[in-house]
């Protein structure tokens, strides 16, 4: 069944609806489960080892054998920050971010539903996992762009999967105004994290966070906010798990937006559900250049129910935590999944993250996705001749 969260209406699981009729609100489908979890004993991690809280017939399931992603202990980090950190390396996914796990469930439901195109607005990573899922599935897939704003890897692969890519000259928020309107009009399933069975795919990261832990919470998760989806996709995650009594204890939900996109850090600052726009967003973490988030309500619903806490950070914060990450860790990310360790520093340093708390800092997009911030932000490659003194000369030079 799907609900709407903020008037209780109802819909049927195969009516194609994605904000509610009666009020206007986001929807999502509630799950009622009580099976014993030694269900899952002995199966494979990944987002279909939980296939009983996934509400689509698996029998056409449309899958890349997404999740089952590292769950690194990050000691040195770790030690730094006076915490016991676990990183889950969501850019692990086949198309190299979270989205997969959303695509898999969506692209399932749009076939169960027999639509035969598919489409979504996005900053980059939505449309590379789209274009893939949709090729896998059979689908024809139509992508809206913000022109120019989109990181070279994720639109190769959005191209190279064969989606008709459309670029906008406009901002993610315009794009999202535009597929939606192409959805209500029926040219095409959407495939937004508006639409609520794309969360029921994300939901399974804080499925694997706690049977990791050996079906424990951690203290905290912490992970960017972009659309806001994913924030509120593992919350009903960790909720569902809970509430059959997998898990004793939940977790403090922790958000971070980039500074020049953060209209949730101001609703969380006024102690409210609804927001502010940016009009015009801007952030070099381009994944999460986003001024109108849709999926607010369920992020600050997941933050206020977990006593949880949303912050921003700096361009510079961010690049900061990208570089750290990848020196320290050996973890490459994009710079909007850097917001999780940036934020998470920022937190340790104000007080708000205890010491000795277990924290696992959700990164949601592989380094490869944005080549060119990676070499903006290193050295330049010493040219040479294939000659053996030369290349001598440089390494005595270097070690000494
Ligand atoms: N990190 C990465 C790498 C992302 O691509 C996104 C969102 C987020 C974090 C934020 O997640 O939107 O669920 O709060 N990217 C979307 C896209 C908007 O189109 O690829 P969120």
């Amino acid at each position: 069944m799907i609900k709407c969260v903020s008037c209780d209406q109802t819909y049927d699981d195969n009516e194609i609806v994605y904000i509610c009729e009666k009020c206007g609100s986001v929807l999502e489908v509630e799950i009622e489960n009580n099976i014993s979890k030694d269900i899952f004993d002995g199966r494979k991690l990944g987002l279909w080892k939980y296939k009983e809280f996934i509400p689509v017939d698996y029998s056409n399931v449309v899958s890349l054998d997404e999740g089952g992603t590292p769950f690194c202990r990050c000691d040195k980090l770790g030690k730094e920050l006076g915490i016991d950190l676990y990183v889950k390396v969501e850019g692990s996914n086949p198309t190299g971010s979270f989205k997969d796990r959303g695509m898999s469930v969506g692209v399932t439901k749009a076939v169960e539903l027999g639509v035969d195109t598919v489409g979504c607005a996005s900053t980059g990573n939505t449309s590379a996992s789209l274009a893939a899922y949709a090729a896998r599935g059979g689908l024809r897939s139509i992508v809206l762009l913000p022109a120019g704003k989109v990181a070279l890897g994720k639109l190769a692969q959005a191209m190279f999967y064969g989606s008709e890519v459309l670029s906008i000259n406009g901002n993610f928020d315009q794009a999202l105004e535009s597929a939606t309107r192409l959805a209500n009009e029926k040219y095409i399933y959407l495939l937004n994290s508006i639409n609520p069975f794309r969360l029921e795919g994300q939901k399974s990261i804080g499925f694997e966070i706690v049977d990791e832990l050996g079906w424990k919470s951690p203290d905290r998760i912490i992970l960017p906010i972009g659309n806001a989806g994913n924030i509120s996709a593992i919350w009903k995650g960790i909720t569902e798990f809970y509430n059959a009594d997998y898990i004793d204890e939940k977790p403090i939900m922790t958000g971070i937006q980039a500074e020049g996109a953060a209209p949730i850090v101001e609703a969380f600052k006024n102690k409210s559900y609804s927001i502010n726009p940016v009009e015009n967003p801007e952030t070099v973490a381009t994944a999460i250049r986003i001024g109108n988030p849709v999926s607010h309500i369920k992020a600050l619903r997941a933050i206020y129910d977990s006593d949880g806490y949303v912050d921003s950070v700096t361009d510079e914060e961010i690049l900061d935590a990208q570089k750290l990450l990848a020196r320290v860790e050996g973890i490459g990310v994009e710079p909007a999944s850097a917001s999780s360790i940036a934020g998470l520093k920022k937190l340790v340093d104000k007080g708000v993250v205890d010491k000795g708390e277990r924290v696992v800092a959700v990164v949601t997009g592989h380094i490869l996705k944005d080549p060119d911030v990676a070499i903006k932000a290193s050295a330049k490659p010493i040219e040479i001749e294939p000659d053996f003194n030369q290349l001598k000369a440089i390494l005595e030079k270097k070690v000494s």
